[in-house]
Parts: structure tokens; sequence; C-alpha cells
């Protein structure tokens, strides 16, 4: 008979709401949630869970593992880890790796990496050039999306030509999301010139271009990291108008301000860039805008962020939930809305099925939590290779206890329990 374990006493949270409820899983499934479930699963090992709360196994549908290529900031091995211990079940990979993810063999290569390695369930983005239309789309089956960069970061990816961008919203499968780095190429040189880096006009730019584009060829947008007032005006008018556009913030963009950059210098560079008080204000005043809070968890060692030509981007897999959950305890966000915007909203817009609802049928990907736990970010080693976080020194309300992942214990609270190899790729049609 499948192994049963019956999770007793939690409060279970959903998108809708938040119950007491018992969940009874059956190997990797859930098989039944609802009120005292004891009597009816006899052989089922019991864990009493009670004070604490269960969430869906969050879905990060925006990080960087740096394999190939990156592994002394990261791996798959090393960035699955901080995943779990961050709650996090499930991880979307981008391709802006060295080389990048832009063929048959690369996505290949990083789908067998993965596949040895990763500790959590992935799926890995294809990233678009200039000149692989027609073979990314070959490969959208099998990719959690197409990326593109419109404008330059991290890595050799760029697509800031007309034709080349056309060619590729014109080519992919329309109903398998299109993922943006939307930052205008032209006028983030034109401000490098001017000593200005990456001002609020150039994410503003390149939303509006992708957002006309999108619409006049029907594909399914993404917009990666909104962090400005106007990109979310533009998002919110084109969806009035039914347009199936849909986009993610960041922790960073959400929990700090580009006065960071004068506390902890280089450590809080990123693209896009932090943003003063009045943008990160209008992100909290439009979460019903928001589809999905993702971290770009972007490692880079600490000795390169020190360095002369400090790279762009900051590690968030472990902090993203703690962040989220002081919110709920300072009645910023619900628990709903954590829900809404880590699993199950992730999960519908990536086509992940059986991902990001406690629900029978589903993969028992759960993350305990403690809403009481009181402690500080950075104060505890971190599992990021990178081993630093933006975020030290910051007191926050909720810890993760337990997960678990496809109805295995990976997580303890302090230690990973789950071995290389145990993370499965989530798109498989
Ligand atoms: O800050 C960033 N870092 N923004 C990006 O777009 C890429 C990322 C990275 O890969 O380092
Ligand atoms: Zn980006
Ligand atoms: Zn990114």
């Amino acid at each position: 008979m499948t192994q049963q374990v019956l999770l007793r006493g939690a409060n279970v949270a959903s998108a809708h709401g938040v119950e007491p409820l018992d969940i009874l899983i059956e190997g990797e499934h859930i098989a039944a949630v609802a009120p005292r479930l004891a009597g009816s699963a006899p052989q089922a090992e019991v864990i009493d869970l009670t004070g604490l709360t269960v969430l869906p196994g969050l879905i990060d549908a925006h990080v960087h593992l740096r394999e190939p290529g990156g592994e002394h900031k990261e791996d798959f091995d090393s960035g699955t880890r901080a995943a779990l211990a961050g709650g996090v079940t499930t991880v979307l990979a981008m391709p802006n790796t060295s080389p990048p993810i832009t063929n048959c063999d690369t996505f290949e290569q990083a789908n067998r990496l993965a596949a040895a390695k990763a500790v959590c369930d992935y799926g890995l983005y294809i990233g678009a050039t200039a000149d692989n239309a027609a073979e990314a789309a070959s490969l959208a089956d099998r990719a959690a999306g197409l990326k593109m960069y419109v404008g330059s970061s991290t890595g050799s990816l760029l697509v800031d030509h007309f034709a080349a961008q056309i060619a590729h919203f014109e080519g992919y499968p329309a109903d398998r999301v299109i993922a943006v780095h939307a930052e205008d190429e032209a006028a983030v040189r034109y401000y490098a010139t001017r000593g200005q880096r990456r001002p609020p006009i150039c994410a503003a730019l390149s939303v509006a271009y992708l957002l006309a584009l999108a619409e006049q060829t029907g594909r399914r947008l993404h917009i990666c990291h909104v962090s400005t007032r106007a990109e979310l005006d533009l998002i919110r008018e084109t969806k009035a108008r039914g347009v199936p556009v849909t986009c993610e913030a960041t922790p960073h963009h959400l929990f700090l301000t580009l006065e960071a950059e004068a506390r902890i210098g280089a450590l809080a560079v990123c693209n896009p860039p932090l943003r003063e008080q009045a943008d990160v204000d209008a992100l909290w005043a439009n979460l019903d805008v928001l589809d999905i809070v993702a971290t770009d968890h972007a490692p880079h060692t600490l000795d390169e962020k020190r360095g002369e030509q400090p790279p762009s981007g900051m590690p968030g897999l472990e902090t993203m939930l703690p962040l989220l959950l002081t919110a709920v305890h300072e009645g910023r966000l619900t628990l709903p809305d954590v829900v809404r915007l880590t699993a199950t909203r992730p999960a519908e817009i990536f086509g992940l099925g059986r991902k990001g609802r406690i629900e029978p049928g589903c993969d028992a990907d759960l993350t305990v939590v403690d809403l009481s736990a009181r402690w500080t970010l950075g104060d505890a080693p971190l599992y990021t290779r990178c081993g630093w976080t933006p975020f030290a020194g910051r007191e926050v309300r909720g810890r993760v206890e337990r997960v678990y992942l496809r109805g295995r214990q990976v997580f303890d609270g302090e230690r990973v329990l789950a071995g290389p190899g145990t993370g499965q790729p989530v798109i498989d049609s």
C-alpha cells in the first residue's frame, strides 16, 4: 500500500482563506484535505502541526542558478537547497548562463545538469537571441517559457531590434509564456552616458512597446520585475481591455528603496534598479495588478560585488517568504495574498497543473511555517553559495519549519534533507 502521512492540526492557507484542516498525503500526492481526517486513515503516520500554518510550496518563476558557467556563484545543487530552505519547492531557471541556453544542445545540457543536481522541482527557460526564433519555438513545449532581454543585463543575451523581436513573438506558440526583461536598451545607454543608471523611463518605454507587440501578435507576455508606477499604470490599462498580460514584482523592489544603495553599496545594485519610495508605494498600492512575486534570485560573490565593476543582482530565495510573512504580520498583505502571489498564480501562468494548491490530486508540495517566530535575516547561515543577503539585520516574523516535496520531507527547519537529483522537471507536455 502507498505510504500515507497525515498532517494534523495546522491552519491551511489557500488563495481564498485560512482554515484549520488535516492534510492526508498518499505517496507523492495530496489525497484529502478536511477537518479531522484521523479516523479515515488509521495506517497513516501522523504528524502534529498544531500551532503551525501550511502553505502550498512556493513556486519561484524567476531564479538565476548560474549553471553552467557560473558555479562559483551558485549551481543547481546550492541554488535549489536555498530554495527549499526558503519554502520554495519549484523554481523556473533563467537562461543567461555561460553559455546561454539558446538552442537544443545547451537546453539538453542544462536539463541534464538540473536532473542530476536539483533538490527541488524545476523548469528551464530558453533564451531568445537575434536569430534563434525557430529553434526556440521548437523547444517551447519543454521550456518554462521564452526569456527575452530587450535591454542588456548580466550575460550576453539581448534582442533589441524589432525584426528579431517580432520573429520571436510571431514564432513562439501563443499558449506559452514570453517573459521579458523590459528596459529600453537605447534609453539605458543614453542615460549611462549622462551618469544616470537606468531611470524609471527606461522600464516604462519598454513595457509600453512590449504590450503593443504582444497585443498585436496575440502572445502571452509576462513582464518580469516591474518596479515603477508607470509600468503598473500601463499594465492595468492593458489588462482592463482583456489582453492576457501578466507581471511580477521582486521582494527587493517591494522591501528596499534606492536608499539601500547608500547603505550597502553595490550589494543593492540590480537591474532594474531599486526605486524611490513613491514607486515602491505604487507596487503596494497596486497589488491587484501584480500576478506574482518572484525573487529574481541573482547571486554574485561578495568579491565580485566589492570589485571595480560590480555585477547587478542579489540573492532572494531564502528571504522572500519571511519578508512576505512579515508584511502579513504588519497587515500590509493577507496570507491568501501570499498564496496567490507565490503559488496559485505562478502555477496557472506557467501551466503547472499539479502545483500551487493544497487539493486532492495535487503534488504534496507543502511549506510549513511558524507565523509567530521572530528572527533576524542574515544571522543564520545561508544555503546560497554567494553567502550574503541584502536584507541582513532585518527583523522578520515567520519562519519555515518544514518543507515537503511530493510527499517527502525535504527540509526540517535547519537542514535540507533531500539529495541531488531529488528534483523533477515540471514542464512535461
Ligand atoms: O540584477 C539583475 N541580475 N538583473 C538581471 O536582469 C539579471 C540578473 C543576473 O543574472 O545577475
Ligand atoms: Zn531581468
Ligand atoms: Zn533575472
